[in-house]
Formats: C-alpha cells, sequence, structure tokens
C-alpha cells in the first residue's frame, strides 16, 4: 500500500496506543507547551506530498508536465510559502490578502496564479504589477479592467480563462463548481466560453495562454476530472479551427479528495494523474491537437492530512435520547470557530484520546465545541471511551485543509496557533492569537 493510500491514522502507526506522536513529538508535550486547541503540522507530511504531487505531474505527463499550484485557501501562511519555495511547486492565490502573503516572503511571482471571481481593480492592479505568472480571468467585466490596468501599466498581461464544463462533481455542493448553475466561470455550454475567448483574444494587452477548469473540493472518482478535460480539449479544438493557431497551456484545478475516517483512503497522486494523462493524450490525439501543458491547483491533497487538531476536553454531560438511548456530550475547547466544516458541509472527522490509554468499553458520543450556538459540533457521533473527561487530550486528524484557513473569532474566540512539527522539535509558524489582538480592532 502506498504513502498516499494509508488511512489517517498511518504516521500515527507504531506508536504506543494512547500516546501519540507527532513528526517524533508527543500530543501531551505539545499541547502543555503550546495550549490548545492547537493545529500541529507535519512538516516532513507535507513536503512529501507536495514533493509526490509534482514529481506524478512530471510522471504522467513528461514535457507536458506544467506546474503543481498548490492552492493557498487550503492553508496560508509564511512558512508554507517557504516550503513551497523549497518544494519548487507554484502557488494559487485568490485574494489580494494570499498574494500578500507569498510577496512578504519574496516568493517567486513567476510561479502564482491568481483566482478569484470578483478580483478588485486594485487586486488586478498589484498583481500586474507584483509580475504574477497568471492571472485567471474568470467575468466579461474582468476582461475589460485587465485590459485597461495593464495598458496603463503599458505591459501584456498572460492569463487563463475559467470555463465551466458543466460537469456534476460528485461532492458537496457548496464545494461543487463546475455544473452550469455556479457563480464561477464562462459556462461553454451557453456560448459565454466563447465568446469571452474572441473578446480575450482581440485584447491587445492581455496574452491568452490556455484554459482552466475546476470541478469542486473532495472529489474521489476519476471520471468529473476526465469529463472536464475533454470538453476543455474540444475548446481548444474550436479556438484551433477558428484562430488557426494552438492555446498551450490547461489547467485542471484541484479537488482530489482525502480520508479524513479510518475506513477512508487519499487520492494517490500518481494513479489519478496517469488516468487523467491518457484521457488528455487519448482526446487531443483524437482532435489532432497536440497536448498543452497541464498544470494542477492541490491543496486538501497536500496539507489535509499533515495537521491534527489538539483539544482539550472541558466538561461532559449524558442526556436521554427518545429512544431511551443516551448520548454523551463532550465538549472541546475550540470547535466551530476552527473547524466550521462540519456545520457547513456535514463534514466527518475522526477523534482518538490522545494523551493516554483506555481499557473503558465506548459510549455514543457526540463531540461538540464551546461556542454558543448548538450547531457547534466537531463529531456527531462517535464511540469513545466512557471514561474521556475533563482534562483528556482529544486529536482530530486531517484538519489541514480548510481548518485554520477558514476559522473565525465566533464569541471573541482568539484563533488557534500552528505549530510544524518535524524531527522531534516543534516551532510556531502561526501564532495564537490573543484577546488583545482581537481588542486591537474594536475603536
Ligand atoms: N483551484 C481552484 C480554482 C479552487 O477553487 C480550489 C478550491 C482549489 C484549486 C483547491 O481545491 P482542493 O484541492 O483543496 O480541493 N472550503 C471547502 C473547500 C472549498 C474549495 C474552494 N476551491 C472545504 O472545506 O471543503
Amino acid at each position: 500500500m502506498s504513502e498516499f493510500s494509508k488511512n489517517v491514522f498511518s504516521h500515527y502507526a507504531n506508536v504506543t496506543p494512547g500516546h501519540l506522536m507527532i513528526g517524533g513529538v508527543s500530543a501531551a508535550q505539545l499541547a502543555t507547551e503550546f495550549g490548545t486547541p492547537l493545529f500541529v503540522l507535519d512538516e516532513a507530511d507535507f513536503f512529501d506530498r507536495a514533493t509526490a504531487w509534482k514529481q506524478a505531474l512530471e510522471q504522467a505527463f513528461g514535457d507536458r508536465a506544467g506546474t503543481v499550484y498548490y492552492a493557498g485557501k487550503s492553508f496560508l501562511c509564511k512558512e508554507v510559502t517557504r516550503w513551497l519555495a523549497v518544494v519548487g511547486i507554484g502557488l494559487d492565490v485568490c485574494t489580494g490578502g494570499e498574494l500578500a502573503v507569498a510577496q512578504a516572503t519574496n516568493f517567486p511571482m513567476k510561479r502564482v496564479q491568481v483566482h478569484g471571481n470578483n478580483k478588485s481593480e486594485s487586486e488586478i492592479r498589484t498583481a500586474i504589477q507584483a509580475g504574477v505568472a497568471t492571472l485567471v480571468v474568470d467575468s466579461f467585466q474582468e476582461i475589460e479592467r485587465i485590459e485597461r490596468i495593464a495598458a496603463e501599466l503599458n505591459t501584456i498581461q498572460r492569463v487563463f480563462l475559467r470555463v465551466t464544463a458543466g460537469v456534476e462533481a460528485h461532492t458537496h455542493e457548496f464545494i461543487s463548481t463546475a455544473h452550469e448553475d455556479v457563480k464561477f466561470g464562462f459556462s461553454i455550454a451557453s456560448g459565454a466560453a466563447w465568446r469571452a475567448i474572441h473578446e480575450v483574444t482581440a485584447a491587445s494587452h492581455i496574452e491568452l495562454a490556455g484554459l482552466h477548469s475546476h470541478i469542486g473540493s473532495q472529489i474521489f472518482m476519476s471520471e468529473g476530472f476526465e469529463a472536464a478535460a475533454a470538453k476543455l480539449i474540444a475548446l481548444l479544438a474550436q479556438y484551433r479551427d477558428e484562430f488557426a493557431s494552438e492555446l498551450p497551456e490547461l489547467d485542471l484545478g484541484g479537488g482530489y479528495g482525502i480520508a479524513y475516517l479510518p475506513d477512508e483512503t487519499t487520492l494517490e497522486p500518481v494513479g489519478i494523474l496517469t488516468e487523467l494523462a491518457a484521457i488528455v493524450r487519448a482526446q487531443c490525439a483524437a482532435h489532432g491537437l497536440s497536448v498543452p501543458k497541464i498544470s494542477i491547483e492541490p491543496g486538501r491533497a497536500i496539507v489535509g492530512p499533515t495537521t491534527t487538531t489538539l483539544y482539550t476536553v472541558g466538561t461532559t454531560k449524558d442526556v436521554v435520547l427518545e429512544d431511551g438511548g443516551i448520548r454523551r456530550y463532550l465538549s472541546v475547547d475550540g470547535g466551530m470557530s476552527d473547524n466550521i466544516r462540519p456545520a457547513l458541509y456535514e463534514a466527518e472527522y475522526h477523534a482518538i484520546i490522545a494523551n493516554r490509554t483506555s481499557s473503558a468499553p465506548t459510549i455514543n458520543t457526540r463531540v461538540v465545541g464551546k461556542h454558543c450556538e448548538s450547531g457547534d459540533i466537531v463529531i456527531r457521533s462517535i464511540a469513545l471511551a466512557d471514561d474521556a473527561g475533563p482534562g483528556d487530550l482529544l486529536a482530530i486528524p486531517a484538519t489541514g485543509a480548510y481548518g485554520r484557513s477558514m476559522a473565525s473569532n465566533y464569541n471573541h474566540v482568539p484563533r488557534p496557533a500552528v505549530v510544524a512539527v518535524i524531527d522531534g522539535a516543534a516551532r510556531v509558524i502561526v501564532r495564537r492569537e490573543t484577546h488583545e489582538d482581537i481588542l486591537a480592532l474594536d475603536q
């Protein structure tokens, strides 16, 4: 079994049960030193996954491999941009704020791609001035804005057009992005994509480098990616027929699924990209096109499995259910402010007691947060040891993607720190917020 298809607990194997070690440091020690809730990021795991996606793209597409753009929205901080620079991959940003993080560490702008369905004029200007590789165009108004700003700056900006391929990705509605009724991209079916191609091609300060598609997130079936690739390649052929030249690049977005529960598996990069490469080659051959450079934008698949959230249990409460059964509510010291995904997408997570071994029988438990809202649920239902209680440390794996990055200050709760662990050493890469930080904004 390869590293990637193992379940989320793969890197917890071979340790004494109940004494969780991450990156060579014990969870209990991390909690004591840095407090909880805490995001603990296994740095070596991040490097392994980022490198594996880069190598898999090269292996699958050979000299047609473009760039792996890490999707910064999944989790971004200055240290992450330094790691990306070392691995030698790119960064996808979707706001001026994310771009500012890359600028703060002098991340090579030639490896930055800028997304967003409503980029402001100032975001467009900053990105062009910074010299980013690509702006991914998402609306007709934006074509006019990029043309005008690039002309003012006396430059020609390279762009991709984001198109919606009309593919139903089998994932939660809110993280599915390429069916027709969405805010993203230009629809191929309605003819909007074709009109946008004409407008961009006519603009003298814009260079159309290729097409972009992102069909959604947390996807396991290759069919969605393949169907999108086929539609995009048909559009590339239509372009060639009309303009007598070929667009050189295609970006197939991110969305590769990971395991959150012990019986799930994480998509393996070589497997999925080899399948995709076969489809891309076959479709290009069918249309008599040369194979474009293929880029991808995994976020979750790189950072998701690297991170574990540590919580301290504060209270427990047993309630009697209508069927006479008992549900234990076990409250931790974080919740929907550091992980909104269960409330937003009904996302499921697993937990283990990280500080000790228990041989107690299990009880039907709901892990909840400390927020003043009954939807503040971390895990809806899990069998946990009956003796789990105040002071115990709970570890939730696979919280690296869209946990800290979607964190809020709901109820004025400070956002947790992120600690990177490697070779038995831990260091803070994003410090814990304080009440003073929050109050500093308040006039
Ligand atoms: N590229 C584009 C254009 C995207 O919109 C996204 C994600 C990605 C790449 C990266 O997708 P990934 O490989 O991480 O699945 N907050 C949601 C996910 C929203 C994803 C939005 N776009 C969640 O927590 O599941």
